[in-house]
């Protein structure tokens, strides 16, 4: 996966859609970006605030930041770590985000444009621009696309099914019935049918959260009892979906019955309960199709296991600067870490675990592979050793922002954190860590520090009362909040 060039950009779009594709992905790569501004404020004091120094090269000069975005937060894949990130540009640079009237547009239904604040359909009177569209929605591209410009940067991030499952046991215990039912993950994963109940509340959460969360069609067996509404009744609505699917300008496809038929057939013969070695993801043209479909529409996909890596990619093909890419990671779930390890007495037990997750999310596997492969050839032709030098230099950097900003130099626990502005939203059967600000703070510096520490859900609030500044002064409500 790479930046759209003219050429892919054809060979995936055959000609009878070049209308579609011209309006929708064309210029990705192309855009000139009205609002460049100043992308390398220096404050002073600490200077928080750095150049990238020799690593990114000239690029830093040579191009024109990015700013108009559209950021797809994947659950329980890091991606509040990047909506920190997207918050403080955006609101350093004044741009305006596509906000949800609460904190997600209407998940776990797709994505309407409706949903935005302050969205007018197109000839209802002056529409306002959008830089960036980032909350929490299920994805669904044309809707999207009434609300952002097509050529804005298309990015999402993705992690290991194994470590996903994990995580989302842990937060959706309550929230999803097939977790409520089952005593522990390995429970559930030993046996997950005897949990799971396709249309169950919450049943996206238990299985391939991210396909769903992409806003792919499921397979019959899962699809039955979800409504799922991505594979359109009317098959002529098809062509917009299906079409990526021609890849390499195979002609049968471009015809949205055989596509809808291709697709069905394949789903048919898919084997939900197949083990990762028997599931033979290269084959699967139904897999493939979706995958195509996400390679065409989304820049870059970052992968939470190469975080850093993924910074440093974003970074350069934003044209932002490092300190524009350097944060704390959000909303980590206290005992994150241990479950993760692979080694010691129990390595054996989480090795089986990982693999069952694995063949459980057979289509998240799938993806979770295709974008870790997209990625690394990305790091190829960045260069290894200038994405190592990048990354430490990142590290480095953080690792100073940590000790300047922060009491510990870490994360907390929330009982620590007193300043309401500061203390994460608790959901789940963990603890959600957050920071405690250094005193005595230069008054620059705590205001970058705090935009480094602040959650997203205040963030998200913050942003909404600048945008939207409130007619009468009203004595403001603690926020309440959806059911993520
Ligand atoms: C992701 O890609 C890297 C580099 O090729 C590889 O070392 C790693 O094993 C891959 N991860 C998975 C889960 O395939």
């Amino acid at each position: 996966m790479g930046p759209l060039s003219p050429a892919r950009t054809m060979r995936l779009w055959g000609p009878r859609s070049l209308g579609v594709a011209l309006g929708v992905f064309m210029t990705i790569g192309f855009g000139l970006q009205l609002w460049g501004g100043p992308f390398q404020r220096r404050l002073p004091g600490l200077q928080l605030r750095q150049s990238w120094g020799p690593s990114l090269g000239p690029a830093v000069q040579s191009c024109l930041p990015r700013q108009q975005l559209v950021f797809l937060k994947t659950h329980k894949s890091g991606s509040s770590s990047v909506l920190n990130l997207l918050h403080r540009y955006g609101d350093r640079h004044g741009l305006r985000f596509a906000l949800p009237a609460r904190y997600q547009f209407g998940y776990p239904r797709l994505f309407q444009a409706s949903r935005v604040k302050g969205y007018r359909p197109q000839g209802g009177g002056t529409q306002p621009s959008f830089h960036i569209l980032c909350h929490h929605m299920r994805f669904n591209l044309k809707e999207v696309l009434q609300v952002m410009p097509s050529d804005s940067f298309f990015f999402s991030i993705v992690r290991d099914p194994a470590t996903l499952a994990r995580s989302a046991f842990s937060y959706y215990k309550s929230t999803s019935s097939a977790f409520r039912k089952a005593p522990s993950l390995a429970a559930f994963l030993a046996n997950p049918r005897a949990f799971y109940r396709p249309g169950a509340r919450g049943d996206h959460y238990a299985r391939n959260l991210l396909w769903f969360d992409f806003g792919l069609p499921f397979p019959p067996e899962i699809r039955m009892k979800r409504g799922n509404s991505n594979l359109p009744k009317d098959p002529n609505s098809l062509r917009l979906q299906v079409l990526p699917s021609a890849v390499g300008s195979r002609a049968q496809v471009l015809d949205p019955n055989v596509v809808f038929q291709l697709v069905s057939t394949v789903a048919d013969g898919h084997s939900q309960t197949a083990s990762p070695a028997s599931l033979d993801l290269g084959s699967s043209p139904f897999i493939q199709w979706g995958l195509a479909w996400l390679d065409s529409v989304f820049d870059l996909v970052m992968v939470a296991e190469y975080f850093d890596e993924s910074l440093v990619l974003l970074a350069d093909a934003l044209c932002w600067g490092l300190d524009d890419v350097v944060g704390f990671m959000h909303n980590a779930q206290a005992g994150g870490e241990q479950a993760l390890s692979h080694s010691g007495p129990m390595a054996e037990d989480q090795q089986q675990l990982s693999a069952r997750a694995r063949a459980w999310n057979n289509l998240d596997w799938a993806l979770y592979i295709h974008f870790n492969r997209s990625l690394w050839e990305r790091i190829e032709q960045y260069g290894q050793r200038r994405l190592q030098h990048a990354v430490a230099e990142l590290r480095a950097r953080r690792e100073a922002l940590a000790q300047h900003c922060l009491v510990g130099g870490e994360a907390l626990d929330p009982k620590y954190i007193k300043d309401r502005r500061l203390r994460p939203f608790q959901f789940g059967s963990a603890k959600v860590l957050g920071y405690v600000l250094q005193s005595g703070l230069s008054p620059q510096d705590q205001e970058e520090c705090e935009r480094l520490a602040t959650p997203e859900l205040q963030y998200k609030d913050k942003l909404d009362a600048k945008q939207f500044p409130p007619t009468v002064s009203l004595p403001l409500k603690p926020s309440r909040l959806l059911s993520p």
